[in-house]
């Protein structure tokens, strides 16, 4: 699946000299979904990414545990600013509707993400930080219907960035002695 966003995206993607990075567990992950739908739901988290990215690089982290699969999509771009995390979802919210685009630019992509993912009973939500980039992570049951729990991938930067910026801010508060 992850091949064929990869390729659709590929194009943008090397427009904006942007890698898209795939951490793919070693066991195929099994769910019965609506394959179009959830088609739909990735290349608009990923074409998301890739034009709010700034080039930089963009990770797809794809994890399951015995009731649920998650796809993370990482972009160390933009990001979101406080609330956004809620307005993204909202038909036609754009966070910057003058920005110059190259395709789409409805502000709809989300608002339908969001209803496909819960339709299969599963969750769509936002992370993001002004300058630090967002994280949309898709959580959906293995069982068609069955309610979900929790998400086998967290929400937010991986814990590796936050130990590195944490690293930096103490480095950057020691020089200002
Ligand atoms: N990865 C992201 N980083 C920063 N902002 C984002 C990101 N993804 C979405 N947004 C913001 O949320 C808005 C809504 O996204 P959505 O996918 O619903 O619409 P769109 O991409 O503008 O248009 P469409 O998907 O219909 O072509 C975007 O216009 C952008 O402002
Ligand atoms: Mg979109």
């Amino acid at each position: 699946m992850c091949g064929r966003f990869a390729a659709a995206c590929g194009r943008r993607a090397a427009r904006r000299r942007c890698r898209i990075e795939f951490r793919l567990p070693a066991e195929p992950c099994i769910a019965e979904v609506d394959k179009r739908r959830v088609d739909r739901i990735l290349r608009n988290l990923l074409v998301n990414a890739v034009e709010h990215g700034e080039g930089k690089d963009v990770v797809v982290t794809v994890t399951a545990d015995r009731d649920a699969v998650a796809v993370g999509v990482r972009d160390h771009g933009v990001g979101l600013r406080p609330g956004e995390e809620q307005l993204v979802f909202e038909r036609f919210w754009r966070a910057d509707p003058a920005r110059a685009r190259t395709t789409g630019g409805t502000g709809l992509g989300l608002a339908i993400a969001l209803e496909d993912a819960r339709l299969h009973g599963g969750w769509l939500q936002a992370w993001g930080e002004r300058g630090r980039g967002s994280v949309f992570r898709l959580t959906l049951p293995r069982s068609a219907g069955h309610a979900l729990a929790g998400s086998p991938l967290s929400l937010g930067p991986a814990e590796t960035e936050v130990a590195a910026s944490a690293l930096e801010a103490e480095r950057q508060g020691g020089a200002a002695w």
